[in-house]
């Protein structure tokens, strides 16, 4: 409607004719790009803010600029403005009135600039922003003090980053004027040391440690903070303080990469949903303390700070009943510890317990009723432990209603429990790599006398999709053996010897996705059926061709390296091509006048031979060639020895050219000689 387009066209002529102004007398493009009310002018080389733009922006990015210096006024104008961006700009200073008086700006970042220049004028311009509510400090180069200046008064302030910076301390005058901060990101500083700050925040709710030098986190009593990070420090030792009688707000602690001994000492009252505790060096010590009964255990550590304050947290360090409330964690990562048990009741303290994962442990054996996982264990991974046993009555395995994903690979285990997976009904992914366990009929073969058996039976587990036996020592693949089964994924590979029974992959053949038969010496089977197949790995088998019923499926990855392959059929290339995205082919005797087919994957954009660099052909006399660059002449024999021929009578004819070459420089200096004496014999004119 023309009566509310007018005075917007206006508006916006207006706004340009404020742009063109001053760049009438220095004509330059017009550095900022306008999306509503926000005015978009990152990497420009601008050397301060742009004069000119509309009264009203609301938003101004600045990122990536030449501005060294916010000078006096330069925002005065932008009196909307509610958002602030000057991210990498070697800023050093906001001059004391760059805001004017009382400005009310929200949102502030500064990340990577150099402020620890100018952060004396700049701490008198933030004071000029009561209502500042988000500041971004990042990479700045700040020290303690620093940033104790710059935090003046800030009492609005809900979100700080002063991530990558160069702190060392926290003490209590640190943040005391924040009353709002609600999210604060240290990660990246220097911190060794927190002695009772932030008792002035009291609604801080997120705080990131990660990436410092703290090596403890002792009395710990926030208990408004919902997350906390402490990742990738040094800490020995996280104690809550035990006698608090408050509900902790914690949700997520994060202690991964630490130098952990013990399991934390957790809060007595909390909501921890998520425990980050992998790579540190958690265990459990009851073991050791039942073996030396009669020695005097130390039951207390002191801490010292740098003020040569003493606190004495004591901490049960033996009782293992005293880990804190973990009664609503949900996620338990502990993988790359110590932990070779789970103490008495340690599970089933966890009734939520979903993720608990274990991989690279020291776990001996696994007693799957006297734990007492809950019904919503989702997901267990044991993975790389030293497991040898595994126990588990139906009834136990039964309540495991929502386990979904067991890995158990990399393990020891030569015995698992009758039933095992096919009493647990969500079971979807099951990985038993790399322990010694066979595929068994139904007829149990070899029962332990507590119903253990050395093999598995897999038939007729109708919730598994994804079936992991690689390196089980399996010799055989008996001819029902995955007879009612639906699974997507298969991998038998690195069972060398294994005889796959006609008929057993048959059986899968509907909806099997992930084909794993490297290095078993596979022989021939028939994959014509297999009309959803797009990974198959065929690799280290021996195979002098590709099989033929590889044609008509949409293979997307294959893996046929390390096996017997003198060519690949220039038909078959071409019907896989299309398909195709990643192919492995080194490490076969490819025959160098047989290689239509590389030419043929080469030039077709989507195949990405992977390993194109290691695919090698001989010749007929056994010389190797890189597929990639083929010097040579290929054809039938008769045009060989031609070839031959030519050569042998092209090297005659360079041997003659080069005697004849030899006599003439050794004759033909007599000669010159003699022609340069009678001219030079000429007497001179002196
Ligand atoms: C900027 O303003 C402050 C306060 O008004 C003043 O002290 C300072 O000298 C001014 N800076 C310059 C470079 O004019
Ligand atoms: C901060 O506020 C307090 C009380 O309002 C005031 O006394 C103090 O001078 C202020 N600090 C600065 C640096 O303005
Ligand atoms: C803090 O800043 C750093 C670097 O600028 C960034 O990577 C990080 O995501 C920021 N933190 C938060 C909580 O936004
Ligand atoms: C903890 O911080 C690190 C580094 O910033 C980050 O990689 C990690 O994801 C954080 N952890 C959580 C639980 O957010
Ligand atoms: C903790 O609080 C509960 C109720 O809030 C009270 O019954 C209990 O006695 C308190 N315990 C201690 C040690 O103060
Ligand atoms: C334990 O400590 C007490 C006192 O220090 C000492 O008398 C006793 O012999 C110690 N016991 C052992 C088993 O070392
Ligand atoms: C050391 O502790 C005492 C009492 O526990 C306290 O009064 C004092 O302020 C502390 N010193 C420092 C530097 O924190
Ligand atoms: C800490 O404990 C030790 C030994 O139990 C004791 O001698 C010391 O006085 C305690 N220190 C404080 C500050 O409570
Ligand atoms: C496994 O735990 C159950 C229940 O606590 C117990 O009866 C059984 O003896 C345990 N099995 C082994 C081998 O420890
Ligand atoms: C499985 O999980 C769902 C929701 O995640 C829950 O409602 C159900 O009770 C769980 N089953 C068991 C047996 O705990
Ligand atoms: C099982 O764990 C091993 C070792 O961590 C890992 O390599 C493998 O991918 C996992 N299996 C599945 C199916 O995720
Ligand atoms: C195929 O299987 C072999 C033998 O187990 C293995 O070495 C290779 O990494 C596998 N290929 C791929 C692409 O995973």
């Amino acid at each position: 409607m023309p009566v509310h387009t007018l005075p917007s066209t206006f508006l916006a002529l207006l706004a340009i004719w404020n742009i063109l102004v001053p760049s009438l007398s220095h004509p330059q493009p017009n550095p900022c790009r306008m999306i509503q009310r926000m005015a978009l002018c990152n990497n420009a080389r601008l050397p301060c803010v742009p004069v000119g733009l509309p009264y009203n922006t609301d938003e101004l990015q600045l990122n990536h600029n030449h501005i060294q210096t916010l000078l006096n006024n330069s925002l005065l104008h932008y009196s909307s403005l509610f958002t602030l961006s000057l991210a990498g700009n070697h800023l050093e200073k906001i001059e004391a009135n760059a805001f004017g008086d009382s400005h009310p700006l929200q949102s502030l970042y500064l990340a990577e600039n150099n402020l620890h220049v100018g952060y004396q004028d700049t701490s008198h311009a933030l004071l000029q922003l009561p209502q500042l509510q988000v500041l971004d400090l990042s990479k700045n180069k700040l020290e303690d003090d620093m940033v104790f200046h710059l935090l003046q008064n800030l009492t609005s302030l809900q979100y700080l980053n002063l991530s990558g910076n160069l702190m060392q301390r926290l003490d209590e005058s640190s943040f005391e004027g924040l009353p709002q901060l609600r999210e604060l990101d240290l990660h990246g500083n220097m911190l060794f040391e927190i002695v009772r700050a932030f008792s002035g925040n009291p609604k801080l709710q997120r705080l990131n440690l990660a990436f410092n030098n703290l090596p403890c986190l002792v009395d710990f009593h926030m208990t408004q903070l919902v997350v906390l990070n402490a990742s990738h420090n040094f800490i020995e030792w996280f104690v809550a303080r035990q006698e608090l009688n408050e509900t902790f707000h914690l949700e997520t602690l994060d202690l991964t990469d630490n130098k952990l001994l013990f399991f934390p000492f957790l809060p007595s009252q909390s909501r921890l949903r998520n425990l980050y505790l992998s790579h540190n060096s958690v265990r459990f010590y009851g073991g050791q303390v039942d073996d030396a009964t009669g020695e005097n255990w130390t039951t207390s550590v002191q801490f010292y700070n740098l003020n040569g304050n003493v606190s004495n947290v004591t901490a049960q360090l033996w009782d293992e009943s005293l880990h804190g409330d973990v009664s609503s964690v949900e996620i338990l990562d502990l993988r790359g510890n110590q932990v070779e048990y789970f103490p008495q009741g340690f599970i089933s303290q966890m009734p939520s317990l979903s993720r608990l994962q274990m991989y690279t442990n020291c776990l001996k054996t696994l007693n799957l009723t006297s734990e007492g996982f809950s019904g919503s264990l989702y997901e267990l991974d044991v993975s790389n432990n030293r497991l040898s046993e595994v126990i588990a009555e139906k009834g136990a395995l039964a309540a495991l209603g929502n386990l979904t994903y067991l890995n158990m690979s990399l393990n020891a285990l030569g015995w698992l429990p009758s039933g095992l997976f096919s009493s647990v009904e969500s079971l979807m992914s099951v990985d038993l790599s790399y322990n010694s366990m066979g595929i068994c009929t139904s007829e149990t073969r070899d029962v332990h006398e507590d119903s253990s058996s050395d093999c598995v039976v897999w038939r007729n587990i109708a919730s598994l999709r994804q079936l992991y036996l690689r390196g089980c020592g399996i010799k055989w693949v008996p001819p029902s053996a995955f007879a009612g089964m639906r699974l997507t994924h298969l991998e038998l590979s690195d069972n060398p010897g294994l005889r796959v029974e006609t008929g057993s992959l048959q059986a899968l053949s509907g909806t099997l996705q992930h084909l794993g038969l490297g290095k078993t010496d596979m022989r021939a089977v028939d994959f014509s059926a297999f009309h959803r197949l797009s990974y198959l790995n065929i690799s280290r088998n021996s195979l002098t061709h590709l099989p033929t019923s590889l044609l008509n499926l949409d293979l997307q990855m294959l893996d046929a390296s390390e096996n017997n392959l003198s060519t690949i059929s220039p038909g078959q290339a071409a019907s896989l091509a299309p398909t195709l995205r990643r192919v492995f082919l080194a490490r076969n005797p490819f025959d160098c006048c047989q290689m239509e087919w590389y030419r043929t994957f080469e030039t077709t954009k989507t195949v990405n031979m992977v390993d194109h660099t290691e695919i090698l052909c001989l010749d007929e006399a056994k010389r190797t060639y890189r597929a990639g660059v083929l010097p040579i002449f290929c054809g039938d024999l008769s045009r060989e020895s031609v070839f031959w021929y030519l050569l042998l009578i092209l090297s005659g004819f360079l041997l003659f050219v080069c005697i004849l070459t030899i006599c003439l420089l050794t004759f033909r200096p007599l000669l010159l000689q003699k022609t340069v004496k009678k001219k030079s014999v000429k007497p001179t004119s002196y």
